[in-house]
């Protein structure tokens, strides 16, 4: 059974709201082994104050993670100070970490506390941190591990207390070997790791995933999704996701907008396209082969054998007809009386369960289910 992860990335302990905090809801959906596994790993370093290092392809859910360890922790009360560093001018990266006095430099009208002066006794996110450039890596070090530094401007030191989480998309080992990234920092920077796994290697958390984004984002558009059918979850758990939850979240949004009488389309398919495909890519023969099975299937009611089932109507043997599923990884969803897949927040995964409405060996033999 699919369920929601209880671990929040939205909440502090006290309620109190951090210092950005996104609009969309961030609650930490997924059940699969992988993720289990990281929020096993979340639960055990958030109470410490030790560095956390969170790695993972873009859209993972790597700032999520980083939220959920500051909302689980004893600083949860104050806020949650974030800054990513790709996202500044390498000339006012070391200002925007470490603060400036007024004067340091032209157009320092004023004194400015830096992100590791509003981080004491809290939390600092530093998101890519591998595009921290090779000369403030040093005083990033510094403060790391005296939990000292000093602004811009000024040779006064400064004592903090500051728990980092610091994350990239790139591979910071490499860069170590290709020289670009200090080996000490990284090896401060890497206490605890997290490598959080691309969706495409936790395909079943999906279903759950989109279940969350048709009720989150159905609210945000103003339009309820009643019914999400079995080819588009089936196409939607197919994809490889290069961008990650990030792009299921975007195309759900998609087809959120363009969904008619409740009814969620596949927005995998080129606009247009309807119901008419399957899968994105459904162009060779392997792909039709795959396609005609599944619509057979759901056709006849997912019947394999007898007079009527789907063996018979595409002139295969019943056996044949199962060789050919598993072959193609083709799983009989999760059916809720006579509707195939109800928006709901515990439905279960695509392909885990059988119905109860005619025999087991005709409708879902075990051969097919998986593992
Ligand atoms: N397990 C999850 N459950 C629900 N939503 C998630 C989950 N993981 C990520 N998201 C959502 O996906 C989007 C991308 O997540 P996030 O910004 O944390 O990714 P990221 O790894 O930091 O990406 P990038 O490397 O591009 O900065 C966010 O809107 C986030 O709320
Ligand atoms: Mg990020």
């Amino acid at each position: 059974m699919s369920k929601r992860s209880t671990v929040r990335a939205s909440e502090s302990c006290d309620g109190s709201s951090d210092n950005d905090r996104p609009s969309k809801s961030d609650q930490l959906i997924g059940n699969s082994r992988a993720l289990e596994e990281v929020l096993e790993g979340v639960k055990r370093v958030a109470p410490t104050s030790s560095t956390v290092f969170i790695q993972g392809e873009t859209g993972t859910g790597k700032e999520l993670i980083a939220r959920a360890i500051h909302n689980a922790s004893p600083r949860c009360a104050r806020p949650f100070i974030k800054l990513n560093c790709a996202a500044i001018p390498l000339d006012l990266l070391e200002s925007e970490l470490f603060g400036h006095e007024k004067g340091a430099f032209t157009g320092a009208i004023a004194q400015r506390l830096g992100r590791f002066d509003l981080a004491d006794k809290s939390t600092l996110f530093l998101d890519e941190v591998g595009d921290i450039p090779p000369v403030l890596q040093p005083k990033l070090l510094r403060v790391l591990q005296e939990q000292e530094f000093e602004r811009l401007g000024s040779n006064r030191t400064h004592r903090v207390d500051v728990r980092l989480v610091a994350a990239t998309h790139r591979d910071l080992e490499e860069m170590v070997r290709n020289g670009q990234f200090r080996s000490d920092l990284y090896f401060r920077l890497n206490v605890f790791p997290v490598l959080l796994p691309p969706l495409r290697e936790r395909r079943e958390d999906i279903p759950a995933l989109v279940a969350h984004f048709v009720e989150s984002l159905g609210r945000l558009v103003g339009r309820r999704i009643d019914h999400i059918p079995t080819e588009t979850m089936l196409a939607l758990r197919s994809y490889d996701w290069p961008g990650n939850i990030r792009e299921l979240q975007n195309l759900i949004e998609r087809a959120i907008i363009l969904s008619v009488d409740g009814v969620l389309p596949n927005p995998l398919l080129p606009p247009g396209k309807g119901r008419c495909g399957v899968f994105p890519t459904g162009t060779t023969l392997i792909d039709s082969e795959r396609a005609l099975i599944l619509r057979t299937l759901e056709a006849v009611g997912w019947v394999i054998g007898g007079r009527d089932g789907a063996a018979a109507r595409l002139g295969l043997k019943r056996t044949t007809l199962i060789y050919k599923m598993q072959r193609h990884g083709i799983f009989r969803p999760y059916l809720n009386s006579n509707v195939e897949m109800a928006v709901s927040p515990s439905f279960s995964a695509v392909g885990i369960q059988g119905n109860a409405r005619t025999s087991t060996k005709d409708r879902f033999p075990s051969e097919c289910l998986p593992s």
